[in-house]
């Protein structure tokens, strides 16, 4: 889980390389470095963020038009400066950049070991860069041959790029399982983990797909390979990715830009799917498939983190208007579990990146066994929305911030699409019903911009919590993923401890956590189970809790009884998750901030988790 970057061109590497960094920062961020041809094989690498890498190399020799660099996260090996990348082989005339990991590096390990080698991290990634030197020595003398030689020795996931100081008119990269793009320019390339650092150069991108890997020279065309030897044709696609898209816009935070951003993403998600006047959704991506699912007696959600638990709001609409019986999974649990999977099941994949190591396996799992595969993803041509047989795109625009917030309400939007769509063509809903919560659905960001407005409100209730220990969320029905999101936020940006609960559940054993120090957010909006949440609010009160409500504009009743309450619009009860989320982002967020927590990039944590 890295980001990796590359330049080779006649432009000096290194601004694009460390701006290229920062771009892929998001994706870890304990460690960075650079490696740049200059006649010498320059390595250069630092622990902490890349602006400590941009400090530490400012009197050094940064010059060359080739390099390669990368930005971690650990997996083997602590962060530090010797477990950074790029590593250099034992002679150190190459350098190797690597986001995945090679399983099966130890016993290559032992046995270079057994030829004389010695390391210097404890990172898989060194010993492929010292096979490829062990070939080039003993095998074969190219060193595009010699990488192409020790991918096909190594098991695990990668994408890697390789430098040598005794080639330097090439960039070698090849990919298995995490992801890589190839930018091209005129007579200049460049190669990242995703497109963000790619494109202010240019917008012509060819995806590499697992097994292959490319040999890159500046004013040459493009060598596509299989790491079998089969040549490949690029199939150079358009990026509608804009620059600005990437930058803050203002905002403090890009976190804080995109719960901002969320009335015009729920927008762009739905933009040309819904034809209110006469009444139809329209899912395109998935229309080849949508006899297979009216048909469907069951759908299988999979997914991790925050894209999970859009799978359990997914599970709530799917059921009550589609009438479909819905199992959301864990990816990380489904794929060793030996899932029962019949070839009539529907699974749906859900995933920001598109690149969830887990989430992507689980896929591989279901198709073997002859499932349809549909995938929600936001990143355009990202692994999972490869590997899906078909999909909606949540077209929420690039989210930055490690914390999902647009993303989140994005994925909730496609799966009302579906369920509505669903249910009107399975005939589970009236017709006027269907038209109710269709014109409902297109007014949500108008309620959301309003739901907006209670920042103010959030502000003054997160600084007299700040400094609380734990906290509890409650909610009930579909407000219960949103109690779980709600409290996976605050855990992930502030490191309060926060779990999320069913409201009713909270009885068999929360309620002994409950004294005058732990605030209890609950969800308790007008619909559904209301009066019920009314009596869980009122068992905590009884035990001296602190309630913080979200409830509906004008509600009464909750009112009288929590200490403090953020009023969000009323909506349908199965929109209320759009709208309900949007309160608990922002006081996480207004916490994490007065903690004076690392808002978009926080602890342990990464954007993308491509390994398991
Ligand atoms: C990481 C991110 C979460 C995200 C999860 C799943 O843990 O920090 O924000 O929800 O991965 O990612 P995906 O890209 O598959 O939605």
């Amino acid at each position: 889980m890295c980001g990796i970057v590359g330049y080779i061109g006649e432009k000096q590497a290194y601004p694009i390389l460390i701006k290229g960094l920062k771009r892929l920062e998001y994706r870890g961020y304990d460690s960075a470095g650079i490696a740049i041809l200059n006649g010498e094989l320059n390595t250069f690498k630092k622990i902490g963020k890349v602006s400590e890498l941009e400090e530490y190399v400012k009197d050094k020799n940064i010059n060359g038009n080739i390099g390669i660099a990368h930005t971690r996260w650990a997996t083997h090996g602590e962060p530090n400066d010797i477990n950074a990348h790029p590593h250099n082989s034992q002679s150190k005339n190459i350098a190797i950049i690597h986001n995945g990991i090679i399983e099966n590096y130890s016993i290559i390990k032992d046995e270079l070991i057994k030829r004389g080698y010695k390391f210097s991290s404890e990172t898989d990634s060194e010993v492929l860069a010292y096979l490829i030197e062990d070939i080039l020595k003993n095998v074969k003398n190219d060193l595009a041959e010699a990488v192409r030689i020790a991918l096909n020795q190594v098991i695990g996931a990668y994408a890697i790029a390789v430098i040598s100081k005794n080639e330097p008119d090439k960039l070698i990269v090849a990919k298995k399982g995490s992801p890589l793009v190839i930018g091209i320019g005129k007579g200049e390339f460049f190669i990242a983990s995703d497109a963000t650092p790619i494109v202010e150069y240019t917008k012509d991108v060819v995806y590499l797909n697992d097994f292959e890997f490319a040999v890159i020279k500046k004013n040459e065309e493009l060598d596509i390979r299989t790491i079998s030897n089969k040549r490949q044709t690029p199939y150079i696609q358009r990026l509608e990715l804009e620059l600005s898209q990437l930058e803050k816009g203002g905002y403090e935070h890009f976190m804080l830009k995109e719960i901002y951003e969320q009335p015009r993403s729920i927008r762009d998600c739905m933009r040309g799917r819904i034809n209110a006047e006469e009444d139809f959704v329209i899912l395109g991506g998935i229309s080849d498939y949508e006899q297979k699912l009216i048909n469907a007696k069951r759908i299988i959600i999979i997914a991790c983190g925050t894209s999970w638990h859009a799978g359990l709001v997914g599970e709530y609409m799917l059921e009550d208007i589609a009438r479909i019986p819905v199992e959301v999974e864990y990816a990380s649990e489904f794929r060793y579990k030996n899932p029962i999977i019949y070839e009539d099941d529907i699974v749906i994949a859900i995933s920001q990146s598109g690149e969830t190591a887990d989430t992507l396996e689980a896929i591989e799992i279901a198709k073997t066994r002859g499932a349809t595969i549909l995938g929600i993803c936001n990143v355009v041509g990202s692994s999972i929305a490869r590997a899906t047989h078909a999909g909606s795109y949540t077209h929420a625009g690039p989210e930055i911030g490690v914390a999902s917030t647009k993303a989140f309400t994005a994925q909730i939007t496609i799966l009302a699409l579906l369920s509505l769509s669903l249910a009107q063509k399975k005939g589970t809903i009236k017709k006027s019903r269907f038209h109710q919560l269709l014109n409902e659905l297109t007014n949500i960001p108008k309620l959301v911009e309003e739901t907006l407005k209670t920042d103010d409100v959030i502000l003054k209730i997160a600084k007299i919590f700040s400094n609380a220990r734990n906290f509890l969320y409650l909610g009930r029905g579909y407000n219960f993923p949103v109690a779980l999101e709600g409290a996976l936020k605050l855990k992930e940006i502030s490191y309060i401890h926060a779990e999320g609960y069913p409201a009713a559940e909270m009885k068999h054993g929360p309620i002994a956590l409950i004294d005058q120090e732990m605030p209890t957010v609950v969800i308790a909006t007008n619909r559904g189970t209301y009066e019920k949440v009314i009596s869980n609010i009122q068992e905590i009160k009884a035990r001296k809790g602190i309630i913080i409500a979200i409830v509906t504009k004008g509600d009464k009743a909750v009112k009288e009884l929590a200490d403090y309450v953020i009023e969000i619009p009323e909506t349908e009860e199965m929109f209320v998750p759009l709208l309900a989320t949007i309160p608990l982002q922002l006081l996480s967020y207004h916490i994490a901030v007065i903690r004076n927590c690392n808002v978009d990039q926080p602890r342990n944590l990464a954007k993308s988790v491509t390994v398991e």
